[in-house]
């Protein structure tokens, strides 16, 4: 028996309390015991996004609220504006040529951050933009945009700021209202701690003021204000069977997080990426962004090893799931998650498994290096509490 960890970017570890609570007998959708949990699991999501205005629960995978915001902001012809520094900033420009929208790219080396300057110029030349799209947390590169600062820009024009915050939402705080963020996504099988297929939507008002009065794109199934409609107070139901069981879960991981606390929550991811980053820095493996995000590391494997065989080994005789990298990346980077059900150990399991690996595969590794520069950082997690 070999024992298997998930530390991939998503899906990731289902706590075990979610997994009996989604475990109950199937409850029908369109009656008063499935509303009273779906108008609770609203609320809790407002709390999460910190948003007064609506959030809507979707039927589909991330991609799925990424294609519903640009169809109902965008009409075919429209001018929108999308950061590109990896494989899902580039989604946006692929959505966007199916619909025949004109998408202004804002291109970006992979591993690296949009600049402000780059997006306030994109806007100065294309005001009649309808939206600005990126994401809080690109996976594929592990790099955080500034969506804050992005949102600043957009706040008094007739823009919105969409975010793809797939890998963010709960990972770190993103205060809607505060910060002026128009559209906020996320999927489950990320921080939100569940299976795969149901996406979160949070919506300000400005959003839906451009909603209401775009033609959009043609869509049945993710009209959002046919959504809005259905989801609001005292109807508390989707438009369509909605994934019940995905949020009976998520219910139960949005009563988690708001136990844990947001502001700690959001400190354990903090250090637990910080803790990656030392253990990587460490065993001499450089990152793979200049502004690392708190969901997953990246680091770069040693040119001496097969980078791809080094994945599959960790995942196929190790029994520990990462992720490896994507389009020029692939076969380069190894990328480990810490966004969800994990917590110190974990991070140290991660160091632990790729020092075994390298060592496999024939490289100098003095073992328990990157381990060590892990603990050091981890161990401040217990500080606060007296021995
Ligand atoms: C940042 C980001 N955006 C979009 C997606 C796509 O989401 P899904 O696979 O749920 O459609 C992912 C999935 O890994 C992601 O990490």
């Amino acid at each position: 028996m070999i024992k298997q960890y998930l530390l991939s970017p998503g899906p990731t570890a289902v706590p075990e309390q979610v997994l009996l609570r989604m475990a109950s007998p199937m409850i029908h959708h369109r009656t008063p015991q499935f509303s009273a949990i779906f108008a609770e699991t609203r609320s809790m999501l407002q709390e999460i996004h910190k948003t007064t205005s609506d959030t809507l629960m979707l039927a589909c995978s991330g991609s799925g609220a990424m294609e519903a915001a640009v169809m109902n902001i965008c009409t075919p012809g429209d001018t929108m504006i999308y950061v590109n520094g990896g494989k899902f900033g580039e989604r946006w420009g692929k959505i966007a040529a199916k619909h025949g929208i004109h998408a202004v790219e804002i291109k970006v080396a992979w591993g690296d951050a949009v600049t402000i300057e780059a997006v306030q110029s994109a806007l100065s030349q294309n005001p009649e933009a309808k939206a600005v799209f990126v994401q809080a947390s690109e996976t594929s590169t592990t790099t955080e945009h500034p969506i804050k600062e992005i949102a600043a820009l957009t706040k008094d024009m007739h823009c919105l700021t969409v975010v793809d915050a797939i890998t963010a939402l709960g990972v770190i705080d993103m205060p809607m209202d505060d910060w002026g963020l128009d559209i906020v996504i996320s999927g489950s099988q990320k921080a939100l701690m569940l299976p795969p297929g149901l996406a979160t939507m949070g919506i300000s008002k400005k959003a839906w003021g451009i909603i209401e009065v775009s033609k959009g794109c043609n869509t049945f199934y993710f009209d959002l204000l046919t959504e809005r409609k259905n989801q609001q107070a005292g109807k508390d139901t989707t438009a369509w069977t909605p994934a019940a069981s995905l949020i009976i879960g998520l219910n139960e991981v949005l009563k988690m997080m708001l136990a844990e606390g947001l502001d700690e929550l959001y400190a354990r991811h903090a250090i637990l990426a910080e803790g990656a980053r030392a253990g990587f820095n460490a065993l001499g493996m450089k990152l793979v962004s200049s502004k690392p995000a708190s969901s997953a590391t990246g680091a770069f494997i040693p040119e001496s090893v097969d980078g791809a065989a080094f994945v599959t080994y960790l995942r196929d005789t190790m029994g520990v799931t990462f992720a490896g990298g994507q389009d020029d990346l692939k076969g380069k980077i190894i990328r480990v998650a810490h966004l969800g059900y994990y917590d110190v150990f974990d991070v140290c399991i991660t160091m632990s498994a790729v020092e075994i690996a390298l060592n496999r595969f024939g490289y100098p590794v003095q073992m328990g290096v990157g381990v060590g520069a892990a603990q050091t950082v981890l161990a401040e997690r217990f500080a606060k509490v007296a021995v």
